[in-house]
């Protein structure tokens, strides 16, 4: 009876290991694809949607614009380093457990459902909003895991400040007795930004992948 139990459990766990395996490889496959994979032939072959783009232009008057930060290299750049390329923002930090890895692995498969004739136009981008822990070495690190071409921008805490202000982001630290350092609460919109840093677009974290570049291949860039 318990010889029979151990074999039960033996079985089981080899049965959740090649699970666990096939399910890694798998996401690492779609990883990879979300980026290579971008040929015009593969791209967006369902129909893409017939959905007028919302319109952005008056709130986008005073949204964006200059910004002095820190890239993953530790050179300062500002908006002008990113004047030959559309932007895809999104604000947050590389400590964040659920939010932040979803939607930057949501920025590789948009880019990656993209033909590449557009998606080669857009430069994916984490901002920072926990600059105290993301230094530049530590985004290098971070974004590359995502995108191979992801930009990983911190900053001081004014640039930060600066920078999340002219986006409109919201974000705070919560401390809690029970966690090791602390977390950053924080507005989960990704934006579409012109070559001038100028708001084309905001899709929040329950717009897909597909409705994203969807929207972003009406827009014709
Ligand atoms: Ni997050």
């Amino acid at each position: 009876m318990r010889n029979r139990f151990v074999r039960w459990v033996f079985f089981l766990l080899i049965g959740v290991g090649i699970g666990a395996t096939i399910g890694y490889f798998d996401a690492q496959r779609e990883m990879k694809s979300g980026v290579i994979k971008a040929s015009p032939d593969d791209a967006l072959k369902r129909k893409p949607s017939r959905k007028k783009p919302k319109d952005f232009t008056t709130m986008a008057k005073d949204f964006g614009g200059e910004f002095t930060l820190v890239n993953q290299d530790g050179k300062t750049v500002t908006k002008d380093n990113f004047s030959d390329s559309y932007k895809l923002i999104f604000f947050g930090f590389a400590y964040c457990p659920e939010v932040c890895p979803t939607e930057l692995m949501k920025m590789t498969l948009i880019l990656g459902d993209l033909k590449e004739d557009i998606s080669t136009k857009i430069t994916p981008m984490f901002i920072s909003i926990d600059p105290e822990r993301d230094t530049p070495e530590h985004l290098k690190q971070y974004v590359q895991q995502f995108n191979p071409d992801m930009v990983g921008l911190t900053g001081t805490k004014e640039q930060i400040e600066a920078v999340k202000n002219s986006f409109r982001v919201y974000a705070s630290k919560v401390e809690n007795e029970d966690m090791e350092g602390y977390m950053m609460d924080h507005s989960s919109f990704m934006y579409l930004m012109d070559k001038d840093n100028k708001l084309v677009a905001m899709y929040s974290a329950t717009d897909t992948a597909e409705d994203i570049a969807d929207d972003i291949y009406a827009r014709g860039l």
